[in-house]
C-alpha cells in the first residue's frame, strides 16, 4: 500500500519536506499552494528528478483541496516566513488568517488525517489548528522540537568533532528565544555532554541553538528550510512507518508536566496514530521553572489566537 501525504504551502519548507519524502520513496505527495502555478511547477520539477534519484512515488501540484482527500498526513507550511529583525511572534495575525483558511479546508477534505503544523509562531499556530480542526489532540502536532534538537546536536557535534548522528540533543518548550535546550538529557552515545564539554562551551552552544533560526534569517533574509523541511519529513516518516520514535513535538496539554490548555514542546512517542504518548521526564527546579515560563508566554499568544477565533 502506498501512503499519501499532502503538504499545504509549496514554498521553501513545503518543497524540502516533499523532496525528502519523495527521495526516500515514503509516500505519494500532493503539494497545494494558493499561488497559481507554484505547486504545479514545483511538482513537475520534483517529479523530473525521479528517474535520476530512483523513486516511484507520485507527486501532484494543485490549488484544489479536493486533491488532499485520503491523505494519511497533512503538513501545513503555508504562511509567511520571518524577515531580518522579526521575531516569530510578529507573524501571529497574518499567519493565523492563513492557518484558519487552510484548516477549514483540511477539516472538510482530509478529516481523518494526522496534521503536522510548521507555520510560525509554531506553538500558537498549532493551538489555532487544534481549535479550528476539532480533531483529537493526538492528531494535531507542531514541528519545532525535532529541528531545535537537531540544531543543538549539530553544534555539539561541531564542537567535539564527532558525527552529528552520534549526538542526541533534546530541546523542549517553545519554538522561540526562550526554548529549553535540556543539557542534562543531551548525550553523545549515552555520555552526557556535561562530561565532554566545559560550562563555557555549553553556554555558547545553548545560545547559538536558541538563536539558530535567527542566525539564518540574518544571513539569508528569509527563514531556514533545509533543516525545517527534513525535521518535518522525519516526523511524517515516523507516523507512516509506525516507528514509535521518541522525539520532541508541540502538543496540547491536559495535565502533563502540571500544564493544561497550552500547546508546548514535550517529548512524545510518534506512531501511526500520531502522538501515542507524552513522555513525562523528571525535571529539576530550574527546568520546571523554564517550562512554566515558556507556557506562560505561549498562553499569551494563545489568548491572541482566542480573540482572533471569535472575530
Ligand atoms: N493557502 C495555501 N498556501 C498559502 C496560503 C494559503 N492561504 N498563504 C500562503 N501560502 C503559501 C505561499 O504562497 C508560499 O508559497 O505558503 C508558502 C510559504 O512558503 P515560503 O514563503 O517559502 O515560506 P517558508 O520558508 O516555506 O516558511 C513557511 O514555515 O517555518 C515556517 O516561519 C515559517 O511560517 C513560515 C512557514
Amino acid at each position: 500500500m502506498r501512503f499519501k501525504v499532502s503538504i499545504i504551502g509549496a514554498g521553501n519548507v513545503g518543497s524540502e519536506t516533499a523532496r525528502y519524502l519523495l527521495h526516500k520513496d515514503l509516500a505519494d505527495v500532493v503539494l497545494i499552494d494558493i499561488v497559481e502555478g507554484l505547486a504545479k511547477g514545483k511538482a513537475l520539477d520534483l517529479g523530473q528528478a525521479s528517474q535520476i534519484i530512483g523513486f516511484s512515488g507520485k507527486i501532484k501540484g494543485s490549488t484544489n483541496y479536493e486533491d488532499i482527500a485520503d491523505s494519511e498526513v497533512v503538513v501545513i507550511t503555508a504562511g509567511l516566513p520571518r524577515k531580518p529583525g522579526m521575531s516569530r511572534d510578529d507573524l501571529i495575525e497574518v499567519n493565523f488568517k492563513i492557518i484558519k483558511d487552510v484548516c477549514e479546508k483540511v477539516k472538510i477534505y482530509a478529516k481523518n488525517s494526522i496534521v503536522i503544523v510548521v507555520t510560525n509562531p509554531l506553538d500558537a499556530m498549532t493551538y489555532a489548528a487544534y481549535k479550528i480542526l476539532g480533531f483529537e489532540r493526538e492528531r494535531v502536532i507542531g514541528q519545532a522540537g525535532v529541528l531545535d534538537s537537531a540544531r543543538l546536536s549539530y553544534f555539539v557535534a561541531q564542537k567535539l568533532n564527532v558525527s552529528p548522528y552520534e549526538v542526541q540533543g533534546l530541546v523542549l518548550g517553545t519554538h522561540g528565544d526562550d526554548m529549553i535546550p535540556l543539557i542534562r538529557y543531551t548525550t553523545v552515545n549515552g555520555i552526557p555532554i556535561t562530561k565532554l564539554l566545559s560550562q563555557e562551551e555549553i553556554d555558547e552552544i545553548v545560545k547559538r541553538t536558541k538563536y539558530g533560526g535567527g542566525e539564518i534569517v540574518q544571513l539569508m533574509g528569509t527563514s531556514a528550510f533545509f533543516a525545517p523541511g527534513s525535521a518535518t519529513a522525519y516526523m511524517v516518516e515516523a507516523i507512516l512507518k509506525d516507528s514509535k520514535k521518541m522525539l520532541p513535538a508541540s502538543v496540547y496539554t491536559k495535565s502533563e508536566y502540571g500544564l493544561s490548555d497550552v500547546v508546548i514542546g514535550l517529548p512524545v512517542i510518534l506512531g501511526k496514530n500520531g502522538v501515542e504518548k507524552i513522555v513525562e521526564l523528571e525535571l529539576n527546579e530550574e527546568e520546571k521553572n523554564a517550562l512554566n515560563s515558556c507556557a506562560e508566554h505561549i498562553k499569551e499568544l494563545q489568548s491572541v489566537v482566542d480573540r482572533l477565533l471569535v472575530n
